[in-house]
């Protein structure tokens, strides 16, 4: 699964990766990837001592991003777009923030946006009456302005430091771009069913 995360990085043009993951698996990523030589890529490592969300995981990256514009990718996410001419737009414009979406049959289960006509005007974290048929996908350019964000934002009902907060404080902002996607995009986290959605459309049509 960690394997289409990082090419997708690659294809981006990204050669260098921070792979923050928790404490239980840490040690598997090491062993699988290593130093990224095989990947092509160059890896570091952070451990997430908690399940505290995206956002928590995301602010022990501050020193490894430094002044920079980067990429955040989930580890359990499969994308079939190429997303390099969005980076390479995103790297170019004002924009803080960039997400992407992908029409869903269960956006309940993920980051929703509400659209206004074309402009979104709120980030929804897996909300009961979806104001849009789009998931917010687990793909997410910044700038480093992210980390003061992070220190900004509370803790949701379920506990965590949400992306989709973060997300939220952007586009309340005015500085959050968006691309829909329109190929295949799957999260093998969501559950079982989606797990299998993917590893069978990964078979069927990935080389
Ligand atoms: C996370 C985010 C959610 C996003 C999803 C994409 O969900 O919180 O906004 O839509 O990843 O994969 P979680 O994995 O926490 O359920």
């Amino acid at each position: 699964m960690i394997y289409y995360p990082l090419e997708k990085l690659k294809q981006m043009g990204v050669d260098s990766v921070l792979l923050v993951s928790g404490r239980g698996h840490a040690g598997h990523f090491l062993e699988l990837l290593g130093g990224g030589a095989e990947m092509g890529v160059k890896l570091f490592y952070e451990v997430q001592e908690e399940a505290g969300g995206i956002a928590q995981a995301l602010a022990l990256a501050e020193d490894f991003v430094g002044d920079d514009k980067f990429v955040v990718m989930l580890g359990d996410n499969v994308f079939e777009d190429d997303l390099s001419s969005a980076a390479a737009a995103f790297e170019a414009s004002g924009d803080d923030a960039h997400i992407f979406l992908k029409t869903v049959e269960n956006p309940q289960s993920y980051g929703v946006p509400k659209f206004e006509g074309e402009r979104i005007v709120e980030i929804q974290e897996k909300p009961k009456n979806p104001p849009s048929p789009y998931a917010v996908t687990g793909c997410y350019f910044y700038s480093a302005g992210v980390f003061e964000v992070i220190r900004q934002i509370k803790p949701s009902s379920r506990g965590e430091l949400e992306i989709s907060d973060v997300n939220d404080h952007y586009v309340k902002a005015g500085k959050m771009g968006h691309t829909v996607l329109g190929k295949f995009w799957g999260d093998c986290g969501e559950s079982i069913d989606g797990m299998m959605t993917v590893a069978t459309y990964v078979q069927t049509h990935f080389q």
